[in-house]
């Protein structure tokens, strides 16, 4: 068929995700895209937790699909086919949606996809922006932070990645151990921007050694140091000392994530694609001094900066449906799959 339309269901971390989507010869629409997120179930943990999320899903995956095909005003019998995120995952959460795709695709005799969760994230700037392979990613989110050569709807190669925590994590941590809001990394950036950035001496992890992996955990314990020793000698932190963390571990963020990234683009460059691209995925590519940093990286080194718009930078299951619809396209055949909460791309 030339024009495919799917709907996606994604319940890997802690949004319930329904939406469906349409690629013809026309050209591709999102017709609904739903998102429910569980950040005030978990506001009070530091945290997801596995079992209230697991629950979450299960209580509301079904609500969001007949939500985003009633969006999209199709009944399920005008779709092509369902795509769910397989995992990587909280298995309880992915079970939820998998078995409710499951049951639908089963009820209306609809071929079923198992889509890789990071893949979804990986092919949404061929959603957004229309970009050929080959192409440089950088996945940069809550649960993941990696660079990914992507070569083919089912072909990526990866370049390097954290060794312990997520940036985003590590934001999320930032801003509970200074009392401000979740998620944490539109609040600390919102401090930083009043913040000096020079005042603490943040390090920048892992860049006196050579490659693109990245590592975040020894920038949190720093923050932590920082602002005991600002609780011990004066008692508490005023609004100011929170603005200067914030805007010191912010930039320490950047950095890290800039050099890597021009390594990561050097050895990506090196390989002389015909146009060159890096793209940015997650929630993290919100963040405004990243992107920046990021897209003035690009610039230098005569590469095209993709960054989606940010509802499609964080989980959405528009990303699924759309990385089933290449995967069809691709001739890649639906087989038989179980949820899986581990799932490497490469
Ligand atoms: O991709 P995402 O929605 O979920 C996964 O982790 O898969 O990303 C959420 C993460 C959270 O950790 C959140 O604090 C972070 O993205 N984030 C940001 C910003 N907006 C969201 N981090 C830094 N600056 C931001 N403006
Ligand atoms: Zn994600």
């Amino acid at each position: 068929r030339d024009t495919l339309t799917l709907l996606g269901i994604e319940s890997s971390c802690d949004d319930t995700a329904a939406a469906v989507v349409r690629s013809g010869p026309a050209g591709t629409q999102i017709l609904s895209s739903v998102v429910a997120g569980q950040t005030e179930l978990h506001a009070d943990f530091g945290g997801v937790v596995p079992e209230i999320a697991a629950r979450a899903h299960a209580e509301k995956v079904d609500l969001c699909v007949e939500e985003a095909l009633s969006q999209a005003g199709l009944p399920l019998g005008a779709l092509d086919a369902i795509a769910v995120t397989a995992g990587p995952g909280l298995i309880g959460g992915v079970l939820s949606g998998v078995m409710c795709a499951r049951g639908l695709a089963a009820g209306a005799g609809l071929p079923l996809i198992a889509v890789n969760h990071l893949a979804g994230h990986a092919l949404t700037p061929r959603l957004t922006d229309g970009i050929a392979f080959p192409y440089l990613m950088l996945l940069v989110s809550g649960g993941h932070c990696q660079f990914l050569a992507v070569e083919e709807v089912d072909r990526f190669t990866r370049l390097g990645g954290t060794i312990d925590d997520a940036p985003g994590e590590a934001f999320d941590k930032t801003a509970k151990l200074l009392g401000l809001p979740q998620p944490g990394g539109p609040a600390v950036e919102a401090e930083a921007a009043t913040g000096d950035p020079l005042r603490f001496a943040f390090p920048r992890p892992l860049l006196d050694r050579p490659g693109c992996d990245l590592s975040f955990s020894g920038l949190k314990t720093a923050l932590l140091r920082a602002r005991n020793t600002l609780v011990a000698e004066q008692g508490g932190i005023t609004r100011q000392d929170r603005a200067d963390l914030c805007a010191g571990f912010q930039a320490a963020v950047r950095d890290v994530l800039a050099e890597k990234s021009r390594r990561a683009l050097a050895r990506y460059l090196a390989l002389r694609p015909p146009q060159p691209v890096f793209a940015l995925a997650g929630g993290v590519a919100a963040n405004r001094a990243i992107r920046a940093a990021l897209e003035g990286l690009c610039q230098g080194h005569g590469a095209r900066f993709i960054a989606p718009p940010l509802a499609l930078c964080t989980d959405n299951a528009a990303m699924i449906a759309w990385a089933g619809l290449e995967q069809i396209r691709a001739g890649i055949p639906p087989a038989p799959f179980a949820a899986r909460p581990r799932w490497p791309l490469d």
